[in-house]
């Protein structure tokens, strides 16, 4: 069995994690009201699309936000961004353009409150970290921390500097996921015991750039085979699995299928003498990945960025009384409407149990798109962590675990789909279902 540096190992001292409990448990007790406006100033690194779009989340649709700085070294995209914040706001914001550093210039102003990085998957860690060691709250993108290293020093750093950080994990605030949150707490599904959370994108398109180059994308499903952008399909199901309230991920186990698809699209598109076709992806068409968690339960997660098909996010949640099935319904022992051996849909349960977020900005969340509107509530809460400095639902403890899962997959891979201990990035303080109970949604 393969072992993974142990979170416990790298604090090595357990009057540190007591000195850190209390101290993170003091700073989860913000004292900002939820829907507070006060005013709250946000810098951006990267401006691709996810950026700017998050930009105008910010700007359009949460209340009392300022974006007063932007770094891209791209300077069309810099460009883009000025003019998006002019045509919504009137202002310019100052932009860092020197490189791919002179986000750290951007780190030093003091009128930044909070930072989003939504660079590429590559860099995404490395410069939430600086965000933290600067002085500033952040945000982090999906896939959070690329390797393990990164997990170990996002969870030092946060410590350590007692600012917040949020991976910004948009699909846990789904309406039909946060509703099996609530129903889970009000104890409908009766003790959970299974989960299956999935991200099926075929991506091919985006690994390559109109010429023919191969973008970070691309580079992804060609060099990190595994499980390598988990957070999607395993937000979900480890907040409904309670992982780091009472549970923890233990190990993992995974296999994929051979890598056919990336290529055959690659020599469709571009010709089979082209750069692209010579391209050797090493991430199998499908990755299925398997984990066991202390108290024996068990999460599957199926990923893949190369299928022939449509895209598509499913997600299964197994407790002793029912069952959610996002392709068929939910189904709850003696519980109307689910009757006899039928599902039901989930929407008969809403008028009861909908998620007061839904209930409340459903409809506003929905006009601003974004994922159909989950993104609204994702940076909602990210706005509220910079407001009032309480600790998120999804934090650093979650961004560190669910992140690691590209390290332990690639691990198991490497060892024909060999077991893989995950480590614990809390400091054994997962055992306590109520130790992060401020931060629940
Ligand atoms: N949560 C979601 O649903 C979701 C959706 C789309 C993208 N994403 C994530 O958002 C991120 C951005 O996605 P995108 O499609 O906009 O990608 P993109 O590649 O188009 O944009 C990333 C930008 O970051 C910039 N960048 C990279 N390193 C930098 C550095 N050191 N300093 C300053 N700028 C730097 C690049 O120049 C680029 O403009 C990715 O990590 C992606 O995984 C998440």
């Amino acid at each position: 069995m393969e072992q993974v540096m142990n979170r416990r190992q790298f604090l090595q001292n357990s009057s540190v994690a007591a000195a850190v409990t209390a101290s993170l448990t003091a700073s989860s007790q913000g004292s900002a009201q939820e829907g507070s406006a006060a005013p709250v100033r946000i810098g951006v690194v990267g401006l691709g699309p996810r950026g700017r779009w998050h930009i105008r989340n910010l700007l359009e649709y949460q209340k009392g936000v300022t974006v007063p700085a932007v770094c891209d070294y791209q300077t069309d995209r810099a460009a883009l961004t000025v003019d998006l914040v002019k045509k919504l706001k009137g202002y310019a914001p100052e932009t860092y353009t020197r490189g791919d550093k002179d986000y750290l210039r951007m780190l030093e102003r003091n009128d930044l409150d909070g930072i989003i990085v939504a660079t590429d998957v590559y860099t995404l860690g490395k410069i939430s970290i600086a965000c933290l060691k600067a002085g500033k709250h952040v945000g982090i993108e999906i896939a959070g921390c690329h390797t393990i290293e990164e997990c170990h020093g996002l969870v030092e750093e946060y410590e350590r500097s007692r600012r917040q950080c949020m991976l910004l994990e948009n699909c846990c605030y789904g309406d039909d996921n946060m509703t099996v949150v609530n129903m889970l707490k009000q104890g409908l599904f009766g003790e959970p015991y299974f989960s299956v959370g999935s991200y099926v994108h075929d991506c091919r398109d985006l690994f390559f750039d109109a010429q023919g180059k191969i973008t970070w994308r691309g580079e992804l499903w060609r060099d990190a085979y595994g499980s390598s952008y988990p957070q999607h399909g395993l937000g979900s199901a480890c907040k409904w699995l309670a992982i780091n309230d009472g549970d923890r991920m233990e190990y993992c186990q995974a296999m994929m299928t051979t890598p056919l698809e990336a290529h055959a699209w690659a020599v469709k598109r571009f010709g089979p003498d082209s750069a692209a076709a010579r391209v050797n992806f090493k991430t199998g068409d499908f990755v299925t990945t398997l984990i066991s968690t202390a108290k024996g339960r068990n999460i599957r997660i199926d990923y893949s960025l190369s299928n022939t098909r449509p895209y598509s996010r499913y997600y299964l949640l197994q407790g002793m009384n029912g069952c959610w099935d996002s392709l068929t319904g939910i189904h709850l022992r003696g519980n109307e409407p689910s009757q006899g051996e039928a599902w039901a849909p989930l929407a008969q349960y809403k008028p009861k149990y909908q998620h007061r977020y839904w209930r409340k900005d459903g409809e506003l969340a929905r006009q601003s798109g974004g994922h159909e509107g989950i993104d609204f509530f994702c940076i909602y809460d990210f706005v509220q962590m910079v407001r009032s400095g309480k600790t998120p639902w999804i934090d650093a403890y979650d961004a560190a675990s669910w992140s690691s899962l590209i390290h332990c997959t690639r691990l198991s891979l490497d060892r024909a789909g060999a077991r893989v201990e995950m480590p614990d990035f809390t400091g054994g303080r997962w055992k306590d279902p109520e130790w992060r109970k401020a931060q629940q949604v």
